[in-house]
Order: C-alpha cells, then structure tokens, then sequence
C-alpha cells in the first residue's frame, strides 16, 4: 500500500519558531549599534552534498537572525559543526576538531558550540559528547534541523547542554529559506532518507526512510534557480531511482527528468546517486534523449564479485551490473561513469580483488572514488565475525588503486583530440588558466578571459597529464554557434 508523504511548509511552521528569531535578531541588532559589527558564525560542514545543503538552511537561518558569516573561528560567536558518520575517519576529524574548541569556549564561555547532522543521529555518539565535550552547548540532529531557531534560543540560556535529536523522520519542510554558496551551480534535494541498507551503510539509520519532494516543489525550486542564472543543477538523492515510490499516483524519477527538461533551457542537469539495482530502461532513454541531462552517471557498484555484493545486500549481481553498463554504453556512446569502490569488507578475499579489477577494466570507469571498508556501529556488517585485518585491506586497496589509476590515465590520455563543451566554473589554483567541466563532467583547464567565468565554451583537448586534461578554445566554432 502507498503511503503519502507530509508536507509541511516553513511558513506555517516557521509561525512558531518567530518569536525566538525576532527576539535573537533584536539582540543582534542592538549589538551591531553599539559596537559596528554583527555577532558572527561559522559552520564546518563534513560529509555529502545533503549535509552542505542542510549548511546552507542553517545559514540563512542565522542570517534572518541577525548574524554575520565568518572564515576565523577564533572570533565567532557561534560555532555549528555538521557532521557526518559514514566512515570512522569523518568522526574522528569532527571529535579531533571539537576537542581544540575546549580553550576558545574557556576564553569566551559565551560563545554556542552546537553539533548537529548525522553523527547525531546516534545514541552512542551523544553520550560519548555528553561526558567528554562538556564545553558543546547544542546537540541536534538530521530530522529536527528545522527546529534550529527555538534550540538556539534555549541553549543560549541554560547552562546545561542543550540535546535534543529526533529519531525519526516525520514531515518534510518545504520552503525553508537557503543561502546557496554558489550560483552558477546548484543541489536540489528531490528526496530524503534512504531503504536499502546496505550492510555496511550508516545512511538508512542517519537519515529515516525515503520521501519524496512534490514534483511541484522541485520544479518551482529549478525554475527559480534558472532565473538567478544557475547553469548546472545537481539533483540529489541517495537512491533517486526511488523518487515517487512514495507517490499514491504513479510518477517516477523519469516523469521528474522529463518535467525539468522541459524547462531546462541551458542549464545542465545531473543527478545523484542512482542505485544500480533499480536503474530503468526509463531512465537510460531519458540520458539519451533529454537534452539538458548530462551524458554522465555515478554508479556505484561497491564490490566486484557475486559473494560480496550478496554480503553487502547490494540486490544486484555482477552480471547484471555489466548489462546495465553495456546498454549505457550503446544507448549513449559517450556516456562518462563513475562509481563507488569498498576494499575490505568482510569476508572479502584475494579472488574478490581479482574480480573488482577485471570488472574495473571492463567497464572503464572515467573516475571513481574509493574507501576502505570502516566499521559502523549498528549496521550488519558490524557484527559479522570474518572481518579484514588493517594490513590486509590497505594491501589490497594500493592493488586495485594501481589498477584502477592506469587505466584511468590511459582513458584520459584517448582524451586528446576531442572536442568539448565547457561549462567554465572558475580559475585554476594558481591563477594562471581557466578551468571548466565537459557534460561527462571530466574538468579541462584552458588559457582563456577571467569574463569567460560562468559562459559555455568550445574547447579541443590538447593534452593529458595523468590525472588533468589541458585544452585550448575553439573561437570560429563559437561564432558558428552564434548564427
Ligand atoms: N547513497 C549512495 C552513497 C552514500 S555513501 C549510494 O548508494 O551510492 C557514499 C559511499 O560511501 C558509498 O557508496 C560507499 O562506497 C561508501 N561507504 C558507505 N559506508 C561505508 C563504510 N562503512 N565504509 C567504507 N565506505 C563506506
Ligand atoms: Fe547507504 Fe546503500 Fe542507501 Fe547508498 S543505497 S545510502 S550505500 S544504504
Ligand atoms: Fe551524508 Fe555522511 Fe550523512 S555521507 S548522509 S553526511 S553520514
């Protein structure tokens, strides 16, 4: 049976929580009279792109209130660590960080130190804040993220730490207000939480179940970025093959792509993370036919072999990932992926390895991001008695990083000679030379006017060094283009 989402609106919800937003801003507004400067914050953001966009909720609420952003953390008034759990490195740097806040907070007891976001979510990390980071002020998590302006308040006044994390999802929030960092592209969640568990996933319990935005909402949202002059819009998910499952009519990730590009114009759209195990013919045809969507997919696959896929409940067979890829690849001859590695998951085996690199060199991935597999605390995997000894995984890890970065070099190096368009994003580091990303999402670097940031060009690759391409501007093409 289906089951209709709760929307709620921010303006409705938001009646509750104006007292305190006024009553903060007043504050600050008086402060910003007598001293000639606004109280400051700073938010750290760990983890994926959900995270960044939940920074920038957080953000534009502190705005509304009165508070002026931030880079020096010795001065801020608040601080916000959002931090996430998916591996132990991202917990370790987040509790390493909050530790040497201890003698900013004994300088300046009044300033807030909150933590939210996904680590949060877990009791044991709470407890574990609560006895040994007595100087954190705010506790929050994922679902509750919303209720920031009243929590901030209360902890602004008691001298206890302020816990208070939700441990389900209940409605979705539209509307609330947002501080995009960059304009030229843009994230739109168009759903939350996720239902697969994967065995070794943090996510499903981090984040709730799946639910799913009204199309109507996404598409105000992408029409209104469109106006401001956004040219890339990610949309995100972490299983956007689900999105509308939750829908009591039928309307389906595809029905959404197909909406949007209706009103896409130039900007370009791509989407993440669609899971392997539910990629439709659907939405093949819609990579192929669409304009506006990118020749681009993120398509984790995890492991290489049938017996770890089947630990890690990836609901999808070797075999069948091979044939999704295969029909990509036909349907859409110059479609660039990318994917997800683990290394040493448990009972993972010498043979497992040799599979992942035949599959690595079968499907010829354009990049791919890769972990070594970390233990999380109430996932499946966790308790699973054939873990990987440290040495072993990071042996086979440098194995398949070899494998994986030759072949990736030898792709970039085919490169040479192709042509491109480019959205150009910004400078190199340096300064020196422009740089811009192709539609399969490969980054060129380029000599070309800073006025260029922002514009679509043609470009020619004329080099690869390992992991960069280099081209050069093709100027006739462009007046070509402009007939
Ligand atoms: N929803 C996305 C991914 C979310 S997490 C998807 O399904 O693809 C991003 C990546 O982190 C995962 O694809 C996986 O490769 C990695 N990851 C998740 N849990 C991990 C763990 N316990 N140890 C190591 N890597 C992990
Ligand atoms: Fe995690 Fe799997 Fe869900 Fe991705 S699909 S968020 S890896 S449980
Ligand atoms: Fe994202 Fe990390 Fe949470 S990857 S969903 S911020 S656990």
């Amino acid at each position: 049976m289906k089951k209709l989402n709760v929307i709620d609106h921010w303006e409705d919800v938001s009646i509750e929580y104006q007292v305190y937003m006024q009553s903060i801003r007043q504050v600050n507004d008086a402060h910003q009279i007598e001293r000639g400067v606004r109280p400051s914050f700073i938010i750290k953001t760990y983890g994926c792109q959900m995270n960044e966009h939940d920074s920038e909720k957080l953000t534009a609420l502190l705005m509304q209130m009165g508070y002026r952003a931030t880079t020096n953390i010795e001065e801020a008034d608040i601080v916000i660590y959002n931090t996430c759990c998916v591996r132990e490195n991202a917990e370790l740097k987040v509790f390493g960080n909050l530790g040497a806040l201890k003698p900013l907070k004994a300088k300046r007891p009044d300033m807030i130190i909150a933590v939210c976001g996904c680590m949060m979510q877990q009791d044991h990390v709470v407890e574990q804040i609560k006895t040994k980071y007595r100087h954190v002020d705010l506790v929050f998590g994922t679902h509750n993220l919303h209720t920031f302006p009243s929590l901030l308040h209360r902890a602004m006044r008691q001298p206890d730490i302020l816990v208070e994390v939700w441990e389900g999802e209940k409605s979705i929030v539209e509307g609330m207000p947002v501080a995009r960092k960059k304009s030229l592209k843009a994230f739109v969640n168009i759903m939350y939480g996720c239902n697969n568990f994967c065995a070794f996933c943090i996510v499903p319990y981090t984040r709730g179940r799946e639910r799913s935005r009204l199309p109507k909402d996404i598409i105000a949202e992408v029409k209104m970025l469109i106006a401001n002059g956004t040219k890339e819009i990610m949309l995100l998910g972490q299983n956007v093959n689900s999105y509308g499952l939750d829908f009591a009519e039928d309307y389906s990730f595809a029905h959404l792509l197909r909406a949007i590009d209706a009103i896409a114009g130039d900007c370009r759209i791509r989407f993440m993370t669609p899971h392997p195990k539910d990629l439709s013919a659907d939405l093949i045809d819609c990579i192929r036919d669409l304009p506006s969507l990118c020749e681009y997919i993120h398509l984790p696959v995890q492991a290489g072999s049938n017996q770890l896929l089947k630990a890690m409940n990836r609901r999808y067979t070797r075999e069948s990932y091979l044939e999704k890829v295969a029909r990509l690849k036909s349907e859409v001859p110059d479609i660039a992926i990318s994917t997800d590695i683990i290394i040493g998951f448990p009972g993972e085996t010498d043979q497992d390895i040799d599979e992942l690199i035949n599959l690595i060199n079968e499907v010829q991935y354009d990049s791919a991001f890769t972990f070594i597999y970390s233990i999380r605390q109430g996932t499946p995997a966790a308790q699973m008695t054939n873990q990987i000894d440290e040495s072993v995984k990071h042996k086979r890890f440098d194995r398949m990083l070899k494998a994986l970065n030759t072949m990736i070099i030898e792709n970039n190096k085919m490169q040479v000679g192709k042509r491109y368009q480019l959205l150009v994003e910004g400078q190199t580091r340096d300064g020196k030379a422009l740089m811009g990303r192709t539609r399969n999402n490969k980054i060129v670097n380029f000599t070309g006017d800073k006025a260029l940031i922002g514009q679509f060009v043609e470009v020619k690759i004329d080099s690869a060094q390992n992991f960069s391409l280099f081209g050069s501007q093709i100027l006739e093409e462009q007046v070509g283009d402009d007939d």
